[in-house]
Parts: C-alpha cells; structure tokens; sequence
C-alpha cells in the first residue's frame, strides 16, 4: 500500500491553496483537491479580484468623465466597450489562478481535479468530472470548501437577469435599470460599477444603515456620498418578490416591518443578502463534523473538527474575507507540523473598494459601548490633508480609537480615497500593541494620506497640529 499523504486540502480556494502551499513549504506531502476547473475559489473566479477588475476600470472611466476636465485633460467623446471591460478581467483572473497552479507545482504540492468527500477518518474520495473515482489515505484532512451566496425564497436565479455575484460581474450589456437586494459589500462596490457604467441603480436594504457590522458613523458617511454618486437606497425594506415578464422584472417590495407593497421595474436584479458556508456532499458526518443552524462547521481552537480533521476560510466563523482564509490556512500547516499556528480574528482588516474606500480593523465605537469599554477618539477629515486637497480626493475621514488610560488602539476606522492600502499601518500597530502616542510621534513622510492617520492620533490627546 502506497504511503499515505500528510494533508489532503479539499477546496483551493484562498484557505485551501495558501493551507497547501505552506504545508509544501513544510516538507508536507500534500495534496489540494478542488472540484472547479480553475484554482482559487471564489476570490479569484467570482470574487474579490474580477470585482475589483471592474472597479478599477470603472472608476478610471468615470475619473476620465468626472474629474479630468477640472485638472486640464482633455479627451475626445468618452464611450465604454463593455466586451474588453471583461476581456481585460478575465485576462487578469486568468493569470493569477495559472498563478496559483504554478506556486503548488513549485511546493511539490500535488492538484487534483474532482469533488472531494470524506469517506471516514483519514480517507477522502476523490470524484472527477467523468464519475472515475479514488480515495486518498492521509495523516491530516483539511475543509476548506468556502462559501456560496445565500437566496430569497421565491427568487429564482437564473445568472442571466436575477443574478449573484457571478452573474453581476459577467452581465452582457449595461442595464438600464439595475436593482441591488441587500446594502452590504457587494450591493455597494457591484452598484458602484454598474453605476459608473450608466446603469440606474436601487439598493434595497432590510435594515435602517447600510454595510451592518461598520462603524456606524463611517456607514452614514459612506451612504450620504453614494447617495450624492447617484445610488438611490431603500431602506428598512424587503423584497417580497421578483416577476419575471419578458421585457423586464418587477420588483415587489414591502416596509421590512410590514405595509403597504410598491413595485419597481428593473432589467437586471442583484441578490447579495451574504454568503453561506458550502458542504454539499462532504461527507462531515463520517468524521462526527456537525454544522450550527446557519451551516457553519463547528470547530474547536477555531480550526479543529475531528481528530485530524481541520477547517478553515468561509466554512468556519469568522470574518467570510480572502486574507482571513489565507492566514486560517498558513495557521493549520504550521499546527500540522507541529509548531504554533493562530490567527487573532479581532486584526482582520476589512476593506470595501468603493470610492472613496471604506478600511477598518478592530472596534467599532459601537462595539465598544455594547462591551461598557471607556474609549478615547482622534478624528481627522481628509478635507484638512493636503494630499489629498492636491489630488482632489478631499472626501471622507480617518477615526482612531483607543481605551481611555492605557492609550491601547482598540481599533481604526476609515473612509477616503486609497484607505485600502493606509489600513496595514493601524494592523501593524495594533499587532505590537501600539498606543495612539505611538503612531503621532512615528514621522509620516509629506505631503501623503497617510498624514491623516498621524493628525488623528494625535487628536486621541487633543493636539492636532492640521486642523
Ligand atoms: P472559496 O474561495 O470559496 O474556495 C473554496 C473552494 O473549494 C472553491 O474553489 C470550491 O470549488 C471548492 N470546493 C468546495 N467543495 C469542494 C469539494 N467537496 N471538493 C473539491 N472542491 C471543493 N474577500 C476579500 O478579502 N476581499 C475582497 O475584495 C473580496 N471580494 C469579494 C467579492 C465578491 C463578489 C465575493 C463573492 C467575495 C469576495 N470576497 C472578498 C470574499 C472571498 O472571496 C472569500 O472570503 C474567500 O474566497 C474565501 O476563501 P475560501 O478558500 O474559504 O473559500
Ligand atoms: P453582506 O453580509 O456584506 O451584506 C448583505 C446585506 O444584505 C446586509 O446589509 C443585510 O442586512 C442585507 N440583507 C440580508 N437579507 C436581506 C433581505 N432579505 N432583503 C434585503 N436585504 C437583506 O453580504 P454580501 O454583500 O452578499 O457579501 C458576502 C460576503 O462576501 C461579505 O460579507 C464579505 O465577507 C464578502 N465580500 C467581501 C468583499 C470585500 O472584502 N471587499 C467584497 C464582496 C464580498
């Protein structure tokens, strides 16, 4: 009998690839299975890195419209070739899962193409596209099987008019009238694209705030800029159903606490009320795995399913973000070869690549009423940074917060122009326990953004020297 494997990773997306890569770097013998024809999951098929394709392009369309005649550029008639918009995209997303292919090629990491089920305790079969099948004995069996939208009863997706993700970032044409279902992450930067592109856009929200689990005061900001964008809200409102006629969709909807139904029509309908963890057909319950109500893989010491049965990434909890599947995959090889692996869920950033962008990690002020914390709080507007006046990108604000007495960062919260990348200085810090005096005594070079954070650190004490 051939020597069983190491690991055997089942998914590869960013949990599963990262998990296999590091576990190669080990000296592990490792096998990735994914079901998919490409590897990288939904991050790189139909996720974050397509997404952000299309805002990029979008916004450089609009910043040609919008912005460049102030600055003195002159073009001639603007227009949008929608084909090479996602030509150019999937150029990009094919690069970089090719990409993925090759870094487990270069950690001796052995791919297999098929549906991976777990058939018992350190058994796992492998199922291919033609129905051959093969089971796999290893050491270690890792989950990492990621996440699929979650639906509306009675809404029925066709990824051609009502559509998720997938469907919002492969649409034919430019819809006139685009209806979003839900004012989370991808309700914002899909209706921002869609938006720039010429398209009407509604978000339908079921709460009264857009983007739950942000800071509040950094979720009104953002609602009253993309208000001003042209994104019309509605809020505090569910969708009760969606007719599909020929020419177009109709849109029923009802105050979320009860009342009279409106209709609206739209050619195209975005469902992105979340995601759910995926374990169709894994086999959990072979290995005594259980799922709670909301399908999430229970674990214990955030990874541990069953003796030598891991999860990691979207099926498990925590933040459902590509960089937290990353560091929950590098965490689990490393605890598989026998040294320490931990990631502190309270330091995963989060970024939304609207513009401006939104960027945060750790608290929120009202997390931190919620948990009785006494806090401090530094705030400075981007209106008052001169980069930023310079670049005309003077929206939005950098907040800091830390607790009263200790001067500890307890968390940052952030929303301008580039935030996204300005965000790894406040993780930096609070992963060396960094206090607010610490960061307003670093010298930040000028003139740039990140001035901002500094002029709101120092606000912490009250000596804000730009303002
Ligand atoms: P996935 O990426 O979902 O990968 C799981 C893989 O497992 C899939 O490839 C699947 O085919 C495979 N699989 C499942 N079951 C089996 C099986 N039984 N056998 C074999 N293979 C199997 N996050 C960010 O951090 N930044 C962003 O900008 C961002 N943008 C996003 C935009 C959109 C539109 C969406 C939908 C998500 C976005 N996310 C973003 C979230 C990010 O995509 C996920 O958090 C991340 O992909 C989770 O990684 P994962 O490895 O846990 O799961
Ligand atoms: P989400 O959880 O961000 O937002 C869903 C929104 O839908 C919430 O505001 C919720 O209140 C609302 N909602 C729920 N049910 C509803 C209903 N019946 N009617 C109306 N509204 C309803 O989920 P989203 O946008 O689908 O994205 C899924 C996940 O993917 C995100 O939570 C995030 O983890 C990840 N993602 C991350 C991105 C990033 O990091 N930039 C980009 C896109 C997605």
């Amino acid at each position: 009998m051939a020597e069983p494997f190491d690991v055997v990773i089942i998914g590869g997306g960013p949990g599963g690839y990262n998990c296999a890569i590091r576990a190669g770097q080990l000296g592990l013998k490792t096998v990735c299975v994914e079901m998919a024809e490409t590897l990288g999951g939904t991050c790189l098929n139909v996720g974050c890195i397509p997404s952000k394709a299309l805002l990029h392009a979008s916004e450089a369309f609009a910043a040609a419209k919008n912005d460049f005649p102030a600055m003195g550029i002159k073009t001639g008639k603007l227009d949008v070739d929608l084909d090479q918009m996602m030509a150019q995209k999937a150029e990009t997303v094919k690069g970089l899962t090719q990409g993925v292919a090759f870094l487990l090629k270069k950690n001796k990491v052995t791919h297999i193409q098929g549906k991976g089920q777990i058939t018992g305790p350190g058994k796992v079969t492998v199922t291919d596209a033609d129905g051959k099948t093969q089971t796999l004995d290893t050491k270690h069996i890792v989950i990492a099987t990621g996440s699929q939208p979650s639906t509306l009863p009675g809404i029925e997706i066709d990824e051609e008019r009502i559509v998720t993700n997938t469907g919002a970032l492969s649409l034919k044409a430019i819809p006139k009238k685009l209806v979003l279902i839900g004012a989370g992450v991808i309700g914002l930067e899909m209706g921002q694209v869609w938006s720039r592109l010429g398209a009407d856009v509604t978000v339908i929200e079921y709460l009264d705030r857009i983007l739950p689990g942000t800071d509040n005061e950094v979720a009104r900001e953002a609602r009253k800029i993309f208000k001003q964008q042209g994104l019309t809200f509605k809020l505090s409102t569910k969708v009760t159903g969606v007719e599909k006629l020929k020419t177009k969709l109709k849109v029923t909807t009802e105050p979320a606490k009860g009342g009279a139904a409106e209709t609206l029509d739209a050619d195209i309908v975005i469902v992105a009320i979340g995601r759910q963890p995926y374990t169709e057909g894994l086999g959990l319950e072979s290995v005594g795995g259980k799922t709670d109500r909301r399908g999430v893989i229970e674990t214990t010491n955030h990874f541990t399913v069953a003796p030598g049965v891991w999860a990691i990434g979207d099926c498990i909890e925590g933040p459902m973000l590509a960089h937290k599947a990353e560091d929950d995959g590098a965490a689990v090889a490393e605890l598989i070869a026998g040294k320490a692996g931990h990631v502190d869920y309270n330091l995963v950033p989060g970024v939304v690549y609207t513009n401006p962008e939104i960027a945060s990690v750790g608290q929120t002020e009202e997390q931190l009423k919620d948990a009785g914390i006494n806090y401090k709080k530094g705030k400075f507007p981007f209106m008052a940074n001169s980069r930023a006046r310079t670049n005309h990108e003077t929206l939005g604000f950098v907040k800091i917060l830390t607790e009263e007495g200790t001067d500890r960062i307890l968390g940052a919260h952030m929303i301008g122009a580039g935030v996204g990348e300005m965000i790894g200085e406040i993780c930096v810090a609070m992963e060396f326990g960094a206090s607010s005096e610490d960061i307003a005594r670093t010298c930040h070079a000028h003139p740039t953004k990140s001035e901002a954070i500094r002029q709101a650190a120092m606000g912490v004490e009250g000596w804000t020297m730009q303002m």
